[in-house]
């Protein structure tokens, strides 16, 4: 067996419109800088995590653009919405031969979780009853499967008072879940548009910077950051171990 090497792209906060903007950052030009950067550094990837926010206003053109942008990747994309995403077309629009949304992927000797947080019409996150059970299935399936779950809203406080009001309401019926499965590894998420890098319990918990622009870490109030797009890469080995480390474009490759 050898290592799997995902790369998570998040929070792309695309437009309907090529010319569309978040802040000012044309997220669509971000996004290619991001996917250039990955292009440029990962001589091979197993897998896209495109963990929510990926697109702004909701539209199918949008998600199209996503999968567009993704391309030059020549890997398997695997999406999950956040509170921005259009929950009505999300599934309709991200799937594919290449494109898969929610569900598991069973790659070898791993299990990958995709969960769904978003509540229609609302920033926070919410584990509905249906998702918590379908994670417990999930586990039981695959004792023997060394597990990483993704899902876009933060299940421990970040630090940042504003954002972590924002984040998943019911954690703790998650961590119910997963304290009885030792085979998680990790967990890895979006919405937070930062690094963090955290331990409970045994497992992984991680958080990464958007494609586009980033909050600053430890505010009370929203607070831009001036840090670049970026986005995380994971190692999966055979073993259970999981390296991982985060990529921001230089300033060069991007147009900021
Ligand atoms: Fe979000």
């Amino acid at each position: 067996m050898t290592s799997l090497r995902f790369v998570q792209i998040t929070d792309t906060h695309l437009s309907d419109r090529a010319e569309g903007t978040l802040r000012g950052v044309n997220t669509a030009q971000t996004l290619a800088a991001v996917v250039d950067c990955a292009r440029a550094r990962e001589p091979r990837i197993d897998g896209i995590l495109a963990t929510g926010d990926l697109s702004h206003d909701g539209g199918t053109p949008s998600y199209r653009r996503l999968i567009r942008a993704l391309a030059p990747l020549d890997a398997p994309v695997y999406c999950l919405p956040g509170n921005h995403d259009a929950l009505s077309v999300f599934g309709c629009v991200l799937k594919g031969a290449r494109v898969q949304s929610g569900g598991r992927i069973l790659p070898e000797g791993w299990q990958l979780i995709l969960l769904d947080t978003a509540v229609p019409g609302a920033v926070h996150g919410h584990l509905r009853p249906r998702e918590l059970e379908r994670l417990e299935a999930a586990l039981q399936a695959h004792p023997d499967r060394h597990t990483l779950i993704c899902l876009h809203h933060q299940p421990v406080p970040v630090g940042s008072v504003w954002v972590d009001r924002l984040m998943l309401d019911n954690a703790a019926a998650l961590f119910a879940v997963l304290d009885h499965h030792p085979q998680v590894r990790g967990m890895l998420w979006g919405h937070v548009h930062q690094e963090f890098d955290g331990m409970r319990n045994g497992v992984r918990l991680l958080a990464s910077p958007s494609s586009c622009v980033q909050f600053k870490p430890g505010c009370a109030d929203f607070t831009l950051d001036d840090r670049p797009p970026g986005y995380r890469w994971l190692d999966l080995h055979p073993d259970g171990r999981l390296d991982t480390g985060v990529v921001y474009v230089t300033r060069g490759e991007h147009p900021l």
